[in-house]
């Protein structure tokens, strides 16, 4: 059993080694997260790795840190950052750095990996404007234990489901044993390493791309203020920050400005900064919004919630013309989504490359219906709203009681993120997760 002195003397030492805030309500937290330390190490009980804490072990130290991380992450976690990546920071980055031709983002806490890949993939459907360009990838954190995660690039069924279109799932990972390995091309972009952001941030050079999203949550303001103004000294007066959803610059850092109409980009607030046009993402915003209120309410086509019954059942899909693949039905959100239709049951896609179409059969589970009609702004397939293909590659979703399926002719996935056959956005905790 921790005793409060304990409690204090080991959240100070994390937050002095971190910046990780321990606040009183983690008592329990951190001793559930102490004990598997303890037993690893054949320590006696709490106290006596107390003791070696006291005795500043530095190993040990470590191994305490990493164990308060929170390392939740998923892929395109929240949409918007990366659709303002592709649609308004890479264009403008495009032109603006076309005579040096190098590029250098940073993910600066870059967990399992995710957030660095999914830029490298949004980046991989710019090959051709950027061919020739030096493209720096660098992920950084903390925690090494995580950051052998994302070099592996290995993610469980549960990890692609989140945020993943099929569609790059079928393009960029492959099947390893039961889990999904992203490719190695993909892998070769992103370089990891280990760094504390508390610590002298000079090494790392200059980032144009800094996503620094979801860490600063855990510090304090001193801290939060400390970290913007020296990740802002690693940035030149044209670069970009993109914070998290429930994270801002406004009253802790004047180093850096919001980007007018965009929430979570963020300018140097130096006379440099340049003006950036974000008219064509709003363009694909609105027209987004459209189709979505076109969608509402189970449009021709479309499907309404509640799931019928027959759909409450496992599934399972087939590839035609392909490998065959199995859907693993998944926890449908209670709250629905009209703006990103979703799939639950996943079809594992295999790799088909000959036109091979999963579908899974009407009735059957996890399906949900689709939008309706509209046109997505990420693809033409429009009918439903539900598809949006690699070449060779067609999720077809199949027609659900009431609705009708989304043609299988969709959109390559060329200019932009497929908001059909996405799977679900609202998700229960993962189970292992980390998460306080
Ligand atoms: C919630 S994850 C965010 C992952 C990703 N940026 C995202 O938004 O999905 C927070 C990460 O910050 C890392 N972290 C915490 N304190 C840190 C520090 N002082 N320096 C670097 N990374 C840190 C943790 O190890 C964890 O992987």
């Amino acid at each position: 059993m921790l005793k409060p002195e304990d409690f204090d003397f080991v959240s100070k030492l994390i937050k002095s080694r971190s910046g990780l805030v321990l606040t009183q309500d983690k008592f329990y937290l951190l001793e559930s997260r102490l004990m598997p330390i303890a037993r690893k190490r054949g320590l006696k009980d709490l106290g006596e790795l107390i003791g070696a804490l006291r005795g500043m072990d530095r190993a040990l130290i470590e191994d305490v840190v990493e164990a308060m991380t929170t390392n939740e992450s998923f892929f395109f976690r929240d949409t918007k950052p990366f659709d303002q990546f592709r649609h308004v920071v890479l264009p403008h980055m495009i032109k603006a750095r076309a005579s040096k031709r190098h590029l250098r983002i940073w993910c600066a806490a870059a967990s399992s990996g995710q957030e660095p890949y999914s830029l490298a993939m949004i980046l991989q459907d710019f090959a051709s404007q950027l061919a020739g360009w030096r493209i720096e990838i660098i992920g950084t954190d903390i925690s090494r234990e995580i950051l052998n995660k994302a070099r592996a690039g290995l993610y469980s069924q549960f990890e692609v489901q989140r945020g993943l279109p099929i569609t790059l799932l079928v393009k960029h990972f492959q099947k390893a044993e039961d889990m999904w390995q992203i490719s190695s091309d993909l892998r070769s972009k992103v370089q990891y390493r280990e760094y504390n952001l508390l610590e002298d941030l000079k090494p790392l050079g200059q980032f144009d791309i800094v996503y620094c999203r979801n860490v600063l949550i855990y510090f304090d303001q001193p801290t939060k203020t400390d970290v913007l103004t020296r990740i802002s000294a690693q940035m030149p007066d044209d670069g970009f920050l993109f914070l998290g959803g429930a994270e801002t610059v406004l009253g802790i850092s004047d180093k850096f400005k919001p980007l007018a109409r965009q929430r979570g980009i963020y300018q140097l607030n130096r006379p440099g900064a340049p003006e950036v046009d974000v008219t064509a993402l709003e363009k694909l915003q609105a027209a987004a919004a459209g189709a979505t209120s076109a969608a509402s309410g189970a449009a021709a086509g479309g499907f309404a919630f509640p799931k019928p019954k027959a759909m409450q059942a496992g599934a399972t899909g087939t590839l035609a013309g392909g490998t065959s693949g199995s859907a693993t039905p998944t926890a449908r959100p209670t709250t629905p989504s009209t703006t990103s239709p979703r799939s639950y049951g996943t079809g594992s896609a295999g790799t088909s490359t000959t036109g091979g179409t999963y579908s899974r059969p009407a009735g059957t589970t996890g399906t949900t219906g689709t939008t309706g009609t509209g046109t997505s702004r990420y693809g033409t397939g429009a009918s439903g709203g539900s598809t949006g293909t690699t070449a060779g590659s067609g999720y077809q979703r199949p027609a659900s009681p009431g609705g009708t399926a989304g043609s299988g002719s969709g959109s390559s996935f060329s200019s932009t993120r497929p908001s059909s056959s996405t799977f679900g956005r609202t998700y229960p905790r993962k189970p292992d997760d980390k998460k306080d």
